[in-house]
């Protein structure tokens, strides 16, 4: 098979034409694939109707699948590899307008990068659209890779040794008090990560400050949540971000260690939305494990970041 690749922006994010993803791949086609995520961050596949084990199959070839959290919008018989971002329940009926399991994944349309908050974090999502609402419910990207490669070099260097706290109790906590009883927050303690990170295929460096970075080691918490905003701020500008609009069968997938996302918000009390996540577990720690790490509660400004992005029903 011969892969045809063209970019969807001057920067980063690359459609992957002629190859059927949903069966296995020949070996020419894998490496074509590989070296073109490592290129462009995000890929996008058109015309691909996954089962879960097909996904899981591709998914598999990146390296091993990370296990789901469990939470609050948790469903029984998902496979344990499928992170099942939908508005629909486990009946096939949507989920009522206001209700926790909505409010929960509403947490998705804050700037984030898949598991930053655990010790090893992701290293590439996947995400398949099975049911998609006829307007809003886009995905948006925008590269850490390329927003560090604009900052003044001072800036760079300043950057280039700090480690960030990451937490997704903290996150989800900008979103609404509540979503994590002690049980669910137990399996996500706080964890220190690089705040710069380098690409070991073509050594680019990127930025590493999605939603759930909320302190920097060694300096006070509101100068750090300042410069983590600026960051994200930096790499959101919207001349840099790809809108992803969705149609059935697209697979989308993305680089953790270096892009930022989030979901958009689209009528949930009218319309389904089916997508189904898997994630390939990454390298890490990426940063020293010396101590136990730790937040301060959010304060109204880091509040007022994470609500502007959210429209909740
Ligand atoms: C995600 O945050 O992984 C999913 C984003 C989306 O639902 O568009």
């Amino acid at each position: 098979m011969t892969i045809a690749v063209t970019r969807l922006t001057p920067c980063f994010a690359a459609r992957v034409d002629g190859a059927d993803i949903t069966r296995p791949l020949d070996d020419t086609t894998w490496t074509a694939i590989r070296a073109a995520f490592e290129e462009h961050s995000v890929l996008l596949f058109r015309g691909q109707s996954f089962s879960d084990e097909a996904q899981i199959a591709f998914s598999r070839r990146f390296g091993p699948l990370e296990t789901t959290i469990r939470s609050i919008a948790s469903r029984e018989s998902t496979p344990i590899h499928i992170a099942n971002l939908s508005n629909v329940d486990g009946e096939n009926r949507l989920i009522p307008t206001g209700d926790k399991r909505n409010v929960y994944n509403a947490g998705n349309q804050m700037w984030h990068t898949d598991s930053s908050f655990k010790k090893v974090p992701a290293h590439a999502s996947l995400l398949s659209a099975r049911e998609i609402p006829p307007e809003g419910g886009e995905t948006q990207f925008a590269s850490m890779r390329v927003a560090h490669g604009r900052l003044p070099v001072d800036m760079q260097a300043f950057l280039a040794d700090k480690v960030a706290v990451h937490s997704f109790v903290y996150s989800r906590g900008l979103v609404d008090d509540g979503l994590m009883p002690s049980d669910h927050a137990a399996q996500v303690p706080p964890v220190r990560q690089a705040l710069v990170r380098v690409n070991p295929v073509n050594r680019r460096r990127a930025f590493y400050v999605g939603s759930h970075a909320c302190e920097i080691v060694g300096m006070p918490t509101a100068e750090a949540r300042a410069l983590l905003r600026e960051l994200r701020e930096a790499a959101t500008r919207p001349e840099l971000v790809y809108t992803h609009r969705w149609r059935v069968g697209d697979l989308v997938m993305w680089d953790n260690r270096c892009m930022l996302h989030r979901g958009r918000p689209w009528d949930e009390s009218r319309h389904r939305r089916v997508m189904h996540r898997t994630t390939v577990a990454g390298a890490g720690p990426t940063a020293p494990d010396e101590a136990p790490a730790a937040f301060s509660p959010a304060r109204a400004e880091d509040v007022a970041w994470g609500r502007a992005q959210l429209e909740l029903v």
